[in-house]
């Protein structure tokens, strides 16, 4: 499958911001993490980070013109207040899922509602960087039950 995994606002801090939640890991890690456990598996993976909603909403539409079989995306904060990430999100019909570091339900209450996940197929949250692996066998779970 063709999987365009993006991360939004300050998850290129991570390693260096709030380590007590988001973990020790560097992005880059993280990442290099998510190419190797993707290629294992037979993807090919493309990386994008931004901390613009509207590069992020680009992006999006260029997975839509490039034919991406899949879409996993942290928006970082915007998860909580950006309905144009929601409206690209159900605008481009990929099956995407939604994955946070860390257990957002267990943190302040801002955090407990997501905005875009309701544009998904799934939310994973609480599972450090293995929720991307994660997300990547729930695109291959739905990709077979089609
Ligand atoms: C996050 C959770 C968000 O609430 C927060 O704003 C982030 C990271 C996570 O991966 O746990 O930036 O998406």
């Amino acid at each position: 499958m063709k999987v365009m995994v993006i991360n939004g606002p300050n998850l290129n801090m991570v390693g260096v911001r709030e380590k007590g939640i988001y973990g020790t890991k560097s992005f880059e890690d993280i990442c290099e993490y998510i190419r190797e456990e993707g290629k294992k598996r037979g993807h090919e993976i493309t990386l994008f980070q931004s901390n613009c909603e509207g590069e992020i909403i680009d992006e999006l539409q260029k997975a839509y013109f490039e034919n991406y079989d899949g879409i996993i995306i942290n928006p970082g904060a915007y998860t909580h207040y950006s309905y144009a990430i929601h409206d690209a999100i159900k605008g481009i019909n990929i099956d995407t899922v939604e994955v946070h570091l860390s257990n957002v339900h267990a943190r302040e209450d801002f955090r407990k509602k997501s905005v875009t996940a309701p544009a998904c197929i799934g939310q994973m949250c609480g599972f450090g960087e293995d929720g991307y692996i994660l997300a990547i066998k729930a695109l291959e779970l739905k990709k077979m039950s089609k």
